[in-house]
């Protein structure tokens, strides 16, 4: 952590907004001065003001924010509206015929959906769900690839009241499994494949093994066909999406059902540092506008925008700035099934030269391996379109930022650094493009109405230059009410007694910010690892190492990785001997990552396993993470070794285990 402050420190540069990016802006650099006073000023009436610019409201609000139950923060309380009815009814009215899906396939077949025909389709999902007796509240679990339809099964949940838990598609059955049974949800919405770089990915089979591993409520599996491959079909459980759209196609069009602001709008389950992952619940009006605000605030969003977010449905930033945020300030917007690889190293440059994409928002991760694949590549396509990027899951190191810049954006776009959580729901630090300039790998300042700092445990701020913990000092629309089905650990997690009295929002991340009051991003103050801008618990791969019958114990740690970010380390000791080295550990290697890869999904494979007698601990038994952490790095260990209950284990594990 402290070499990160260095580093972060010894970073100068700093970008102005370009004048050419300033002089087409839809905000402006006064009325964004203008709005960061004024939200300063009084918060509760900016987020007001916002929400009744913003919004269509079936019952306007009279209250903005309800402390009453703090931590529980209610927001617009007794106001109406129907998150499904902001993002297409209204739009079908004023600009039916514009696009606003564009979903390019895997193999380049692309469909272009206007705002007239997603809301049909919504609509007709919506009474589908209603058929298999989905009502309001009931989870609905969705297991899709990156096609419309997954936007589509979500908006009709919206619709009509129904919760969607969105699982990634990456993720293993057990997961699946596991996400469905907490959900207690009653119907899963799959495809029968995925296809992506090519390949097909049997989801359906997925689900089938999901929903074999134990007693689950689901009484229903929608699937949609992908392909024309052949997938397991239960007829008595099974439906084919098309032949549910045909039953239902004769009946009224589904009206989008007046939510009251503080029903809850979806479930995303999220990893935690300790125990099963949480259940992130978001509220209907609060979420909705936190999209709002992302896509005006900080993307500068116009009319003539295409928007293009390269994440998944299945991780908050593809509920906030895919699913939601695009489609409720009626944007077009460009999807994308597929891998940057396939058919060829170009592909993202292809994509955003043929539809003139305009506004372009992607992971560290995805810029590092775009430049691994050819650093060239970019000029060699027409990305003119372009005028503003943003970046989004971990911080970025300088050097992909200067990329980004010089290579994708041809010095002229802003880039803006987004930072925040699926707990946030939307940004919450984040340059607003024309007024802020930026400096590469800090996510600039808090955004209009959010109150961010860093603080000490007793919640006074660090001084200027010193690390410490990242806190929400004030409630936000789009933040988290509650954790599913477990409120207390809502609670204790991020309202933790301990800091600041349980006063303040606790993020989990530290961070400093400099002279100018620029936040730069540290690390997790808990045990969660960052792999591809994706929060892994290390608890998490330690219990499913744990699940494995030769395993006796694991502990899981994460170093540095020029690709993913972060990469994981496992250190695992086994029932029996180790094994010999050479052939016998790379087939053990192959068969634990394997495992983890069934019992969580491909992300939280170890990326390296060392194997040991047994572990370091102290003498009350305390694995020292610590130092496992050191050895993971291949530093020299440097840190007091004589409280260890076995010190010689280091130089075993050191050695390569
Ligand atoms: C964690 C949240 C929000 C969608 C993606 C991840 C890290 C996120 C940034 C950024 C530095 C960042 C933080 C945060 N993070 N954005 N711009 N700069 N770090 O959502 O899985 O909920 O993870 O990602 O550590 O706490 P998530």
């Amino acid at each position: 952590m402290s070499s990160n402050i260095d580093s972060v420190l010894k970073e100068k540069r700093r970008f102005e907004p370009p004048a050419e990016f300033i002089k087409q802006a839809r905000m402006g650099p006064e009325q964004a001065a203008e709005l960061r006073a004024g939200a300063a000023k009084d918060p509760q009436a900016y987020w007001a003001d916002l929400a009744r610019r913003e919004l269509s409201w079936a019952k306007e609000f009279t209250e903005v924010l309800d402390s009453s139950a703090a931590p529980h923060y209610r927001w617009f309380r007794d106001g109406q509206l129907n998150v499904s009815a902001n993002c297409l009814d209204r739009h079908v009215e004023t600009q039916p015929d514009k696009t606003a899906l564009v979903a390019i396939n895997d193999d380049g077949t692309t469909r272009r959906l206007s705002y007239r025909d997603l809301h049909a389709k919504v609509a007709t999902f919506a009474n589908v769900l209603k058929r298999l007796k989905i009502a309001k509240g009931d989870r609905v679990v969705i297991y899709m690839p990156m096609i419309a339809e997954a936007i589509i099964a979500m908006q009709a949940c919206a619709r009509i009241g129904a919760i969607h838990s969105v699982v990634f598609g990456g993720f293993s059955a057990r997961s699946l499994y596991d996400r469905i049974v907490d959900a207690k949800a009653k119907v899963v919405v799959t495809a029968n494949f995925s296809i992506r770089g090519g390949k097909s990915i049997p989801l359906k089979a997925v689900v089938d093994e999901a929903l074999g591993l134990g007693e689950t409520p689901i009484t229903d599996v929608v699937v949609y066909r992908r392909s024309d491959a052949e997938a397991p079909f239960d007829a008595a459980r099974d439906r084919w999406w098309h032949e549910l759209e045909e039953q239902a196609a004769g009946d009224a069009p589904c009206p989008a059902e007046p939510m009251d602001a503080e029903d809850t709008l979806f479930i995303l389950y999220t990893s935690g540092s300790t125990g099963k992952p949480k259940g992130i619940q978001h509220s209907t009006a609060g979420f909705l506008l936190g999209t709002v605000a992302g896509m005006r605030n900080v993307f500068d969003i116009k009319d003539d925008d295409v928007f293009w977010c390269t994440a998944d449905v299945g991780w908050v930033t593809g509920h906030t700035f895919i699913c939601y945020g695009p489609l409720a300030i009626g944007a077009t917007q460009v999807i994308f099934e597929g891998v940057p690889t396939h058919p060829g190293p170009s592909r993202f440059w292809e994509i955003i030269a043929e539809h003139k994409v305009s506004i372009f928002y992607t992971a560290p991760t995805a810029i590092r391996s775009l430049i691994k694949l050819g650093k060239e590549l970019p000029a060699q396509h027409d990305l003119s379109s372009l005028r503003l990027l943003g970046t989004v899951g971990e911080p970025i190191n300088p050097e992909a930022w200067m990329w980004y810049h010089e290579q994708v954006g041809q010095a002229r776009c802003p880039i803006v650094d987004t930072w925040w959580q699926t707990e946030t729901g939307s940004p919450m630090i984040a340059p607003m493009p024309s007024s802020v300039a930026a400096k590469p790998g800090s996510c600039t300042l808090p955004l209009p109405g959010i109150d961010a700092a860093i603080i000490d445990e007793q919640g006074e701020e660090v001084p200027q230059g010193q690390g410490g913990i990242l806190a929400l000092r004030q409630p936000w629309p789009s933040m988290l009410r509650t954790l599913w089905g477990d409120d207390d650990r809502f609670v204790k997690t991020y309202f933790p007694e301990d800091i600041a009295g349980g006063r303040y929002y606790i993020t989990g991340d530290s961070a400093m910010k400099d002279e100018d009051g620029y936040v730069w991003i540290m690390g997790r103050i808990d045990d969660v690892l960052n792999v591809s801008g994706h929060r892994l618990g290390t608890m998490e791969i330690e219990s499913a190492l744990v699940a494995h019958p030769d395993v006796a114990e694991a502990a899981v740690v994460a170093r540095p990785d020029e690709l993913t970010g972060e990469a994981v380390v496992a250190f695992v000791v086994l029932q029996g001997d180790r094994p010999a080295g050479g052939e016998a550990r790379d087939a053990r290697t192959d068969e634990l990552r394997k495992w983890v890869g069934k019992e969580i999904g491909s992300l939280a494979k170890p990326a390296e396993i060392r194997y040991g007698d047994n572990l370091p601990k102290t003498r009350s038994g305390k694995i020292m993470r610590r130092l496992l952490r050191t050895i993971a790095r291949g530093e020299q260990i440097t840190q007091d070794t004589s409280t260890l209950e076995n010190p010689a284990i280091l130089e075993q594990l050191a050695d390569g285990g």
